[in-house]
């Protein structure tokens, strides 16, 4: 079956969207039904080159995920036609992506929390600048939302070979 490429999102591409690569990927690894290839990237061409930040490396090591070989990148144009799903961790991120976002290009771009059925996921903090908790917090989050993800693309996948 044809798998689905999805596109992670923030700022400085070394916090939150390497941890939500990291997550989806594991999720999806575990499902039969969905099959995704992911990638991350960044509005911001702060840290192109660098690792994840220690914190969310450390985060995700505590729960069986590894992240520390990935590498920061800034988002493209390009990128609205390679995959099928941008999702942007917080409103900010969003705004950004629209604004590049080339007219009639095939991905889906949204906020990432909207899978989540809360209001409350909507965004997903920014930890750079707090402690370490933050990040906990912040894989906790996006944890959620990533197996909200997950289970919409298996329902649409199922409502689509029922039909
Ligand atoms: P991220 O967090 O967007 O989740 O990767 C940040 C990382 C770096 C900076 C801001 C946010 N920075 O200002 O360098």
């Amino acid at each position: 079956m044809k798998s689905q490429k999805v596109l992670t999102v923030c700022l400085g591409n070394i916090c939150r969207s390497p941890a939500a690569q990291g997550i989806i990927e594991s999720l999806s690894a575990k499902s039969k039904s969905v099959f995704l290839e992911l990638d991350s990237a960044g509005t911001a061409a702060y840290h192109i080159g660098s690792p994840p930040d220690s914190r969310s490396i450390a985060a995700l090591k505590q729960v069986g995920i590894h992240i520390d070989q990935q590498k920061a990148r800034q988002v493209s144009k390009a990128d609205f036609d390679e995959f099928d799903w941008i999702l942007a961790m917080d409103r900010e991120n969003l705004a950004n992506l629209k604004k590049i976002q080339p007219k009639h290009s095939r991905a889906t771009l949204v906020l990432f929390g909207e899978f989540h059925p809360s209001v409350a996921f909507g965004e997903v903090v920014d930890p750079y600048y707090g402690g370490e908790s933050g990040f906990i917090e912040m894989r906790q989050h996006l944890t959620n939302i990533a197996q909200a993800f997950v289970n919409h693309l298996t329902l649409k996948r199922e409502d689509s070979v029922s039909r």
